[in-house]
């Protein structure tokens, strides 16, 4: 199929990694992150925003990724739920999610765990109310929620005692 649109470079900072991209104007965010940098982690669960599935940190605030253009990452630093891990070692949170059951499918899980980071990066100690604020953008299907609230909770102890 003929391109149909021009494409702009742009250079975004991924887990660390400095990338220089050729896009679209009309990529998401979410496809850039999915198809052409084969993280797979960011999930794709609605087309309305809803879901929050596709959730990952733009400059350190959480953003859904299918509702950012690539282009508006330009010159930003991304984290996605494969940045999380250091040196083959889980990250505080992601145990957390682990130890509290906080997962049945896992399909919102990537989302909640990065949610969480933002929250945690400026709250140390948040309570439930402020969890479930911090959570709210993030659907989850199976669990009922219960243990997600856990996990934040563990999440918050466990980074603190890093
Ligand atoms: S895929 Fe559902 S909010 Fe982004
Ligand atoms: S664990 Fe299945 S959608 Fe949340």
């Amino acid at each position: 199929m003929p391109e149909i649109f021009e494409k702009v470079t742009i250079q975004v900072k991924v887990n660390g990694t400095a990338h220089t991209l050729s896009v679209e104007p009309r990529t998401l965010l979410v496809e850039l992150i999915r198809e052409t940098l084969d993280l797979t982690g960011t999930h794709v669960g609605c087309d309305t925003t809803y879901c929050g599935a596709c959730t990952i940190l733009m400059n350190g605030l959480a953003v859904k990724s299918c509702t950012v253009f690539a282009v508006q990452a330009d010159g930003a630093e991304l984290l996605t739920v494969e940045g999380l891990e250091k040196d083959g070692q889980l990250h505080p949170i992601q145990k957390a999610f682990g130890d509290a059951y906080g997962l049945q499918c896992g399909y919102c899980t990537p989302g909640l765990m990065l949610s969480t980071l933002q929250l945690l990066s400026n709250d140390r100690k948040p309570n439930e109310h402020t969890i479930r604020k911090a959570i709210a953008g993030n659907t989850c299907r199976c669990t009922g929620y219960q243990n997600i609230l856990k996990a934040v909770h563990l999440a918050a102890q466990n980074v603190k005692g890093e």
